[in-house]
């Protein structure tokens, strides 16, 4: 016999959004449930409709089956579908995991009502219950519910079957750029409740005090009972049912299911408001009761008193203008995919909070349910993002009627889980699915039924983003150029804030030129921020010897951004896909494991809440750079950088500032008359401890210059230097002597923004040096080249003169007209083994490039070398040191060289050759040279964001001409 369900065929079905599922509800229902998650019997089938009938194994609840160790592996596709049908159809072989479990339904539950929740499924979930059809559901990122009250009995036992379809109707319109898996993702539980329930609750709070509470309420047991009432208590104080109570009785025919609604009107005195900066949270209890006052149920919230809103161009928070510091995130884990746990979470926005992010955009899709009472409690906006993407047929899709019902479904479905979270600040209709009727009518809804908040939809407001009548009460473009932005907020012609739903791509080594957005945001009325693209680099951890995802048993199998040996992060096409997009899955802040990369320390200055400048007439000038918060929760200590090599500190006493403020402050060392260029540095940490960073936790390093470099006499001696016959240097600590280096290994940046196949079209990665003349002059030689790429030919010229205590190189380089923007012009050379300590002054001590240098102030660092580089999942320029004026490289302090540098210039020092870099795929296919290959520059190209979005600016490139450099290498 064909089952119902299965006849139904609803995978190919785009109107079915859903049969017999529960309407969506911010209702707390985890308290008293029975968790089914575990191991459930498992088969994967090639199609939904293939006989059962094959060997049962097991498999992990929630999890996708894409994870654990079953044939059907993760594939990665950006843009296109990873198969040909149109919607709404679906390839053949189309993946179908059956889960099934028995469960014993407590006997307590008698006369109850048992609902089973699915928390997520991809991407169509069938529910059977002792082979009865119970239910269908889509929308894979948010939770299906279905009422089995009639279907199981409490004290019996239940077989329960979820059958879940990979692809479907549903899969074109979450063609989202990331891993595409197959699974039940997150928690499945059981529960009951009164037939007389709470159906849905939702809390409206002010930041001036006033709370409202609406109850829906049903029965399913039979009519409402006359005289039922709600009740509440917040903090501890008891609320009422407000006079306007309006119920719908029984027998008002008009209404369902015996709806009845009640609502909770309040007043808090001395409310405590709800922002990003002081999640102030209230605990609210509601609770349903019948006639005779007995409890028929409860349910529970965190409240937070916050307002939202538009006026003019600015959003306000509270009424204030705040700034969106904001980062995509999707759900993700190299192990487990799309299944995330709290602690994983709760790591995820700790971080965030350490690097000045306020904002998150849940990217593309309702995320977790626990990440919004996360953001709730340690204080983040949300644009509360819905599961439609249609990027592949995005045209034919959004003005399709048979995908309005999702639409309207997805949209209506998140606003209705998440509308009680402070958090949530926007709602957003989804991501990059073009514009059409479809999302008119999702908009619609929203604003009818939350009329407080804005929506937004970046899809709709570029079309013109002073438009005043479409889908999204933001402009929200992404990666719109930094002048596009200011040119837009001084047109005059502005109706909206402007806040760029995506910016600043984080693939690979990049986020150049983002403190020049944040430069134009600040000092251009109109511009609020944006949200960094993105968060996670999704490599899952892959077991190299088979190719499978390591799952649950890699934990602990990486560190410091690094997999274990015999493991790598994978990206598009390692699982063997024949369609993928490489690498491009990898474009996050962090690595897989969470390691933050360099960039983030550049965000975290760009946020700083304290900011220091040094003014001719006032001296140290210090401000409050926050929206709400005063600097008592903050410590400061002031830290002297001398180029002499001293470091002084003395402690700082931080004034008290309300947000916006500026104090003069005493400027806390008499500056020593000796000693060289002097940086004064406010250390900001924690001053207790916050729920996201123990006391001490540092939290920017702001700083300012109090004194240039002095000049240096270079005495020349008589000292022979010695020269091979091609006029390379000799040295005894150099394996390989300095030569002209133009080229870096490629960035995702350079690769994707079309940068290096030009860099490759000239011939910049194996130019050609042909030795032109050696000439002595006295104890001075000067060394003359010519490097000549597959167009153009630079003349380099080197100047050996000894001079005290070591030896100076004076360099020139004439680029030709053709070279107009190169990687790099500057020196190259290796060491010999042994040197594996790297102490400098300059700018650190993470890695900083010109375009994205203001999180690493100038001072005395030291590193090993083996953690001067930026392991990025596919190898490219890495380990760069911004503003360098001097470095050692030793033996742990004792022998080895020193070189001084004729002004702050890049400088790199690594195990890898470019080349080595270069030819490598993944970061664990490297082998570390033993000794140093060591990059001096006098000009490096900024890395910009060009793997997708604007490159770097004009003024971090590097252009033709001459340039010259020069440093004096000694042995220490
Ligand atoms: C955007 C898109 C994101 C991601 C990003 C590039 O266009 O919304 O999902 O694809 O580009 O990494
Ligand atoms: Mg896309």
């Amino acid at each position: 016999m064909t089952d119902a369900l299965l006849a139904l065929r609803p995978w190919e079905e785009p109107e079915i959004t859903s049969w017999r599922r529960l309407p969506m509800n911010a209702v707390d229902r985890r308290s008293g449930a029975l968790p089914l998650d575990g191991d459930w019997r498992f088969q994967l089938l090639p199609a939904p409709d293939a006989p059962v009938g094959g060997a049962w194994s097991s498999s992990y609840v929630p999890g996708a089956w894409t994870m654990q160790d079953t044939d059907d592996r993760p594939q990665y596709t950006n843009v296109r579908m990873p198969y040909t049908e149109y919607p709404p159809q679906s390839p053949a072989a189309n993946p179908t995991g059956l889960y099934e479990r028995e469960v014993d339904v407590p006997v307590a539950w008698a006369g109850q009502r048992v609902v089973l929740q699915v928390g997520a499924a991809e991407s169509v979930l069938l529910v059977h219950v002792d082979g009865r059809p119970v239910g269908v559901s889509k929308d894979s990122h948010l939770a299906a519910e279905f009422d089995l009250s009639r279907v199981v009995r409490p004290g019996q036992r239940a077989t329960v079957r979820l059958t879940v379809v990979k692809w479907s109707d549903a899969s074109h319109i979450e063609d989202q750029d990331q891993w595409w898996h197959g699974g039940i993702t997150r928690s499945v539980l059981l529960y009951a409740t009164d037939p007389l329930h709470l159906a849905d609750v939702t809390v409206r709070a002010r930041a001036a005090g006033e709370v409202r509470v609406d109850c829906r309420v049903r029965d399913t047991g039979g009519a409402l009972p006359a005289g039922w009432y709600v009740s509440g208590e917040l903090d501890g104080r008891p609320l009422v049912q407000d006079e306007e109570f309006d119920r719908a009785g029984a027998e008002d025919e008009r209404v369902s299911d015996f709806l009845g609604e009640a609502r909770i009107l309040a007043t808090v005195p001395d409310v405590r408001p709800w922002t990003a900066e002081t999640p102030e949270l209230y605990d609210l209890t509601v609770r349903l009761h019948r006639p005779d006052g007995a409890v028929a149920d409860t349910s529970r919230h965190r409240v937070g008193f916050r307002d939202v809103e538009i006026a003019g161009r600015d959003l306000l928070i509270n009424g204030e203008r705040v700034y969106i510091r904001g980062v995509n995130r999707h759900d993700f884990h190299p192990l487990t995919g799309r299944t995330v746990s709290c602690d994983d979470m709760r790591a995820d926005l700790v971080l965030l909070k350490r690097f000045g992010f306020n904002a998150i955009r849940t990217s593309h899709y309702p995320n977790d349910p626990a990440l919004y009472d996360l953001a709730d409690e340690l204080g983040f906006y949300v644009v509360d993002e819905a599961d439609i993407e249609a990027h592949d047929h995005a045209h034919e899709i959004a003005d399709d009627p048979r995908y309005l019902n999702a639409f309207v479904d997805r949209v209506s479905r998140m606003v209705l889980r998440d509308k009680n979270h402070p958090s949530v600040i926007v709602w957003s209709l989804g991501n990059e699915s073009d514009y059409g009727a479809n999302h008119d009518a999702a908009a619609g809804w929203v604003r009818r039924h939350d009329p407080t908040r804005p929506v937004q939809y970046e899809g709709a407001a570029k079309l013109d983003w002073a438009a005043t009548d479409d889908a999204s009460d933001i402009a929200c473009p992404m990666y719109a150029p930094i002048e596009d932005c200011v040119a837009h907020a001084l047109s005059g012609r502005q109706t909206r804030p402007l806040i760029q739903c995506e910016y600043s791509h984080a693939m690979g080594n990049s986020n150049g030129t983002l403190a020049d957005h944040w430069a134009a945001i600040e000092s251009t009325p109109g511009l609020q921020g944006g949200f960094i693209w993105e968060f996670w680099d999704h490599g899952i951890l892959q077991r190299v010897s088979d190719g499978r995802p390591a799952g649950r048993a890699g934990a602990g199998l990486y560190a410091d951004g690094v997999a274990a040996p015999g493991h790598r992060w994978a990206y598009g096409g390692d699982f063997g896909e024949a369609v993928h997009d490489g690498a491009f899955v990898a474009d996050g802040v962090v690595f897989p494991d969470r390691t933050p990369k360099p960039a983030l320390y550049e965000h975290r200055e760009i946020a700083a809440p304290v900011r220091i400048e040094c003014l001719r007439h006032e001296g140290i000038v210090l401000g409050n750079h926050q929206h709400f918060r005063g600097l008592d929760w903050l410590a400061g200590e002031w830290e002297l950088s001398l180029a002499d090599g001293r470091t002084l500190t003395a402690p700082a006493e931080l004034p008290d500032l309300s947000p916006g403020e500026t104090a003069a402050v005493p400027l806390p060392f008499a500056l020593p008359r000796d000693g060289g260029e002097a940086w004064l540095t406010l250390r900001v940490t924690t001053a207790g401890d916050e729920p996201w960073a123990p006391r001490g936790t540092e939290i920017c390093v702001p700083q300012v210059r109090l004194r240039g470099p002095a000049a240096r006499e270079v005495v020349a001696v008589d000292r022979r230097v010695e020269v091979d016959g091609d006029g390379l240097l000799v040295h005894p600590l150099l394996a390989s002597a300095p030569t002209l280096s133009l080229w870096r290994a490629p960035t995702d940046n350079d690769e994707l923004g079309g940068i290096a196949p030009r860099w490759r079209a000239w011939g910049l990665d194996a130019l050609v040096r042909k030795p032109v003349s050696v000439r002595c002059d006295g104890a001075r030689v000067t060394a003359v080249a010519e490097y000549a790429g597959r167009v153009g030919v630079v003349r380099h010229v080197q100047v050996f003169t000894p001079v005290e205590g070591g030896l100076r190189v004076e360099e020139s380089a004439e680029l030709p007209e053709e070279f107009d923007d190169v990687a790099r012009v500057g020196s190259v050379f290796e060491t010999v083994a042994g040197l594996d300590l790297l102490e400098w002054f300059g700018q650190g001590p993470w890695e900083s490039y010109p375009d994205r240098s203001t999180g690493a102030p100038v001072g005395h660092h030291r590193l090993a070398v083996d953690e001067l580089f930026t392991p990025y999942l596919r190898p490219q320029e890495s380990g760069g040191r911004h503003g360098v004026r001097r470095f050692t490289l030793s033996a742990s302090g004792a022998t080895g060289l020193a070189v001084e540098l004729d002004e702050p210039r890049q400088v790199s020092v690594t195990r890898h050759r470019d080349a080595d870099l270069t030819a490598a795929a993944h970061h664990d296919e490297l082998v570390p040279r033993a000794g140093c290959v060591v990059h001096i520059d006098a000009a490096h190209r900024g890395v910009g964001t060009a793997s997708c979005g604007p490159d770097t600016s004009p003024a971090y490139r590097i252009p033709p001409g001459v340039h010259r450099w020069s440093w004096t290498l000694s042995v220490l």
